[in-house]
């Protein structure tokens, strides 16, 4: 096992060849022109898994973008480790802002820098080369499934459907997944929840067609006015969101809970100077980790309608759109979610007006105690490689098919992710710097050799 250290000095610039090669195929889900780059992702993945001493590796249909599935099984009667990760990535725009190509990825102060560097594609290769060191070693104490999905950017929609149908293929002791951060690389951090998710669009109409501003403005109610004073009383001076309802399954979290997690080294004043921010802002009464962890959040992503181009135009648009996510927490439910949120809207806009929200994806929120069974292994790899223990931390983000895998397979996933906040993912200049890459890529085959009991 000490064996991993050499393993990458030995082999430190071919494992980075072969991560840039994968990081070079632009497999953004989002672009549905995108198809050979996707499957070129997959076929790239299935022959990474092949040659690292996978048995059997295979590409497989779904509704949409085809998944990798790989195993080694070496004994029926050990423990086996469902590896989970996702090939796709997100739209690399705006392009200007980017200070090297974002499908060129390149090391520039012991950091690489690219479109999927961290997310996922560095995360989950970590876990492709730790699986051939141990295979190499002919140490893998565990058997090992892969499953490697083109969707997760997207909402993982067609994963649902994919478990419920294989739930023999994916049979599996414990799900192990890199998609998540850590407070710093001093730091090791093992995920403890992952927020929910619910996405709307919003299409709010009024008269028939777009007016002239003078001939009708003051007479008649303006949608983008009118979606604007919606959208504005959403959320009350106490940063409460106000859809009556909303709080009602969300889960309190204990005192002796709250304590835990506010008692990492996490400096509020530091996470929002790194935004360039003195204060930020959220619900009153929680704290930044409370706000992220164990609160549900509402935000605009996109607002839009009438005259955006140059100059100025006299209208009064017909429409008025936007676009609408919540971040849910446990036991917050995205239909029922839905269902409040259609019914307030629904009852507040003018008599004239019609209004359209479409449900356009989410996810279960998601969570592990601390204290779980599960979690031991990854407790220890990390007391190994990093010489503490780590912390718990309930993200803010999401990994829809997370809560799918508990609902469905009935698995548990341990989130052992090694990025960091300052890594810009979805972001120009995403970047994953080359000592969590390895540090990531030494712990993980301690969990396997902790996790076989
Ligand atoms: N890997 C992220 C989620 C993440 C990042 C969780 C860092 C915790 C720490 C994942 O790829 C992601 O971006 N998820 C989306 C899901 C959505 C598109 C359905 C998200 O959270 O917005
Ligand atoms: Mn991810
Ligand atoms: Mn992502």
């Amino acid at each position: 096992m000490d064996k991993i250290k050499d393993f990458i000095n030995t082999n430190k610039e071919r494992i980075l060849n072969e991560l840039f090669d994968f990081i070079r195929i632009p497999s953004v889900s989002a672009k549905p022109e995108n198809k050979s780059a996707m499957y070129d992702a997959a076929q790239y993945l299935k022959n990474a898994i092949l040659s690292a001493g996978a048995e059997r590796a295979e590409i497989l249909e779904t509704a949409g973008w085809p998944l990798v599935y790989g195993e080694k099984i070496i004994d029926a009667s050990k423990p086996t480790v469902l590896v989970y990760g996702h090939y796709d990535v997100q739209p690399e725009e705006p392009l200007e802002l980017w200070n090297s190509p974002p499908f060129e990825p390149e090391i520039r102060d012991g950091k690489i820098y690219a479109r999927g560097a961290d997310d996922d594609k560095g995360q989950l290769f970590m876990h492709v080369k730790a699986f051939e060191f141990m295979v190499q070693q002919n140490i893998l104490p565990c058997n090992v499934k892969f499953i490697f999905e083109g969707e997760e950017e997207i909402g993982s929609e067609s994963l649902e459907r994919f478990c419920k149908q294989h739930k023999e293929l994916l049979k599996a002791d414990v799900i192990l997944v890199s998609d998540t951060s850590m407070i710093s690389l001093d730091v090791p951090t093992i995920t403890t929840g992952l927020r929910g998710l619910a996405y709307f669009e919003i299409t709010l109409k009024g008269q028939s067609r777009d007016l002239h501003s003078g001939l009708f403005g003051g007479a008649v109610i303006n949608p983008v006015n009118e979606l604007s004073r919606l959208i504005a009383g959403l959320i009350d001076a106490e940063g409460k969101v106000t859809i009556p309802g909303f709080y009602n399954s969300v889960q309190t979290v204990s005192a002796e809970e709250r304590k835990l997690l506010n008692s990492v080294p996490f400096d509020e004043k530091k996470f929002y100077a790194g935004i360039n921010l003195k204060n930020g802002g959220g619900e009153k009464g929680f704290t930044v980790i409370e706000r992220l962890g164990i609160r549900p959040s509402l935000d605009v992503n996109g607002i839009w309608g009438g005259h955006i181009s140059q100059g100025a135009k006299t209208v009064l648009p017909a429409e008025a759109h936007a676009k609408i996510s919540m971040r849910l927490v446990p036991d917050q439910h995205p239909e029922e979610i839905a269902k409040l949120f259609k019914d307030y809207l629904q009852k507040q806009i003018p008599e004239d007006f019609t209004i359209e929200i479409e449900y356009l994806h989410g996810g279960t929120p998601y969570v592990l105690p601390f204290y779980s069974l599960e979690l031991e292994a990854a407790v220890n790899a990390c007391q190994k490689t990093f010489g503490k223990k780590p912390v718990p931390v309930r993200s803010g983000g999401s990994i829809p098919v997370i809560s799918v895998f508990e609902q469905v397979l009935g698995i548990k996933a341990v989130l052992m992710g090694f990025g960091l906040e300052s890594d810009a993912i979805h972001a120009p200049n995403e970047n994953y710097p080359l000592d969590n890459f390895f540090k990531g890529l030494e712990t993980i085959p301690w969990f396997y050799h902790f996790y076989k009991k």
